[in-house]
């Protein structure tokens, strides 16, 4: 699918997502930009459990290969 992550994969960025986007990891924890938060979808319960278990955790944090 063409979530951030692989988005960022396509265009060279080298951004981690150990599990692949199989919500299993926090690899991908990303900081969305401030006044894209309504652009996109939210979170999922899922990612929110996952998200809570990631590092550094802020008010604006995704798991990029769940932005779609
Ligand atoms: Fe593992 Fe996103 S790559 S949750």
């Amino acid at each position: 699918g063409d979530n951030v992550l692989y988005l960022a994969h396509r265009f060279g960025v080298d951004m981690e997502g150990a599990c692949e986007a199989s919500l299993a990891c926090t690899t991908c924890h990303v900081y969305v930009k401030d006044g894209y938060q309504d652009k996109i979808p939210e979170a999922d319960e899922k990612e929110e459990d996952l998200l809570d278990m990631a590092p550094f955790l802020r008010e604006n944090s995704r798991l990029g290969c769940q932005i779609i």
